[in-house]
């Protein structure tokens, strides 16, 4: 299939509607069939559960073209798997495993043209989303639901691509201990918006956020988790219940130990850690893996031996590994990449 005329090395991390997207309703306690439809607006309740009390929850993945002209996604049976445990924790049904995998099937092939061409640097993102369509004006779940996913072409979701980027350690919480941190509902980005807008305002790129119980530990940002590496080549990652468990970092995790032979930690991390480290970066579908120069911590500059100009050596080896899977330059574990049947 012809690819849309688009400026694919241009794209910024934003949202351009294609022409098909998937919804499917659920009501009297079931999901119906679900279809396709061109229409790209919601028509709900003024009261719908969504807008009153943020009953909502999405996903995000990427689809690719391979280096041998293949459209594929990465490891979607994750974000299914991932997107039942958010629905869970909100009190919403679950959608269906192998119908979300299907959804993604058909959202993806519909759109084929807009699957960004293989070497361009742009990729299509997939957006699954859910929530609570029926009125709602005491505090409780919604009863009916409605399912979508549309996709969109995007390019980096840092400006600057590779350049590493500066984050100032915030002073917001973004995740209580035993809230809803670990998994991927709307109401975790609500919250974050002021603590983004001021970190943007103050001329950083994005917060670390620490946890909120002890403000002594390193958590994730508002849209990736971290990785860390040792000066002596060790990579390590913050363990904690109120991080969204990254199907990237997770990902690299494997990669590190299996591909690069490196050792992995995944452990608390304290702050005061922080400045020992050799190499910092960002990692998360959106993000890949987006490093980080420095950290500010109220005044105070962490600045990583990597620098500013350029990836660290073993967060670049990550990223080519990961990014060569993904693209098919490199075999990938069994079940990693998807091909879309178009
Ligand atoms: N952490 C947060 C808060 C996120 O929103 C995301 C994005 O999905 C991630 C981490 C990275 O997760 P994944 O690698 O599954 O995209
Ligand atoms: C993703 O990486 O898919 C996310 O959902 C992060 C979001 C901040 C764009």
């Amino acid at each position: 299939m012809e690819k849309k005329n688009i400026d694919w090395s241009n794209l910024s991390f934003g949202y351009i509607p294609t022409e098909a997207r998937y919804v499917s309703n659920y009501k009297n306690g079931a999901w119906d069939e679900g279809t396709m439809t061109t229409d790209a607006t919601v028509t709900i309740s003024e009261c719908a559960g969504v807008l009153q009390y943020c009953q909502a929850c999405f996903e995000g993945l990427k689809a690719y073209t391979t280096e041998q002209g293949k459209t594929v996604v990465f490891r979607p049976d994750l974000n299914a798997k991932r997107m039942v445990d958010s629905a869970k924790r909100l009190e919403m049904p679950a959608f269906p495993e192998d119908r979300f995998l299907d959804a993604i099937d058909k959202v993806v092939a519909a759109n084929v043209a807009y699957v960004p061409p293989y070497g361009s640097g742009a990729t299509l993102y997939i957006r699954p989303y859910m929530f609570g369509s029926s009125p709602v004006i005491g505090v409780k779940p919604a009863e009916e639901y409605q399912f979508r996913t549309f996709v969109t072409p995007v390019g980096p979701y840092f400006k600057g691509g590779a350049k590493p980027i500066t984050i100032k350690v915030s002073d917001f919480d973004r995740a209580a201990p035993n809230g809803t941190g670990h998994i991927k509902a709307g109401l975790n980005y609500a919250m974050s918006l002021h603590a983004i807008v001021t970190a943007h305002e103050e001329g950083f790129d994005e917060n670390m956020y620490l946890d909120a119980a002890t403000r002594t530990n390193v958590e994730e940002t508002g849209g990736a988790n971290f990785l860390f590496v040792t000066k002596d080549n060790t990579v390590v990652t913050p363990k904690s219940s109120s991080i969204l468990p990254s199907i990237t970092r997770r990902s690299l995790v494997y990669v590190a130990e299996h591909y690069l032979g490196l050792k992995v930690e995944e452990r608390v991390v304290p702050f005061e850690e922080v400045k020992e480290f050799a190499e910092c970066g960002l990692c998360g579908t959106a993000a890949v893996i987006s490093p980080v120069g420095k950290v500010v911590d109220h005044g105070k500059e962490i600045c990583f031996a990597s620098g500013m100009e350029k990836m660290g050596p073993t967060i670049q080896k990550l990223y080519d590994t990961l990014t060569g899977i993904q693209m098919g330059r490199i075999e990938a574990p069994e079940g990693w990449i998807h091909e879309i049947p178009v």
